[in-house]
């Protein structure tokens, strides 16, 4: 319960302003595993890593990104309802050649993203209020890749 007041009241402001937020989470993504680059097709059209992230297409999967942690922070009760969404996602990454261990650097770059971000107010509790959101959209989305 109080994880969830966590949750909201800390995505309250960042939800506002989700790409410049995506973009931090995105960049120390790419800081991590340089080679995730690589899975979107357009990144052979950039020349260094800043270039991709000013790209069309990056923002556009930055901000599909944010939509998704947006809708599992507003069905922080139901989360079982975005069930179907989440595994269905988790196929698409499959097929896009993601792998599920690149889940644990996408936290680290989330939860980078938020202590950038909340600066005082990240807190222990706040951060472990994230990782259990987090790896239940993690879950969820890793049963995509069973067969
Ligand atoms: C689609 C890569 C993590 C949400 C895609 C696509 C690629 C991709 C290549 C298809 C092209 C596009 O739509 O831009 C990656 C990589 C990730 C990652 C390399 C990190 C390892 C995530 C995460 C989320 C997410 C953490 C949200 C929780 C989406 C959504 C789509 C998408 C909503 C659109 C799916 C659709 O077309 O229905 N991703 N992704 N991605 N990604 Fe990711």
């Amino acid at each position: 319960v109080k994880d969830k007041e966590l949750i909201r009241g800390s995505w309250e402001s960042l939800g506002k302003n989700k790409v410049p937020h995506g973009v931090i989470m995105f960049s120390r993504l790419f800081e991590l595993d340089p080679a995730l680059l690589n899975l979107f097709h357009y990144s052979t059209n950039c020349d260094s890593k800043q270039d991709c992230l000013s790209s069309p297409e990056f923002l556009d999967h930055v901000t599909k990104v944010m939509l998704v942690i947006d809708a599992a922070v507003s069905h922080l009760d139901d989360l079982h309802s975005l069930e179907d969404f989440l595994l269905n996602l988790g196929r698409k990454h499959q097929a896009v050649g993601v792998s599920t261990q690149s889940f644990t650097e996408v936290g680290e770059s989330l939860l980078y993203m938020l202590q950038c971000s909340l600066g005082q107010a990240y807190t222990a509790p706040l951060r472990q209020a994230w990782l259990n959101m987090y790896s239940i959209v993690v879950a969820v989305m890793s049963r995509g890749w069973a067969k």
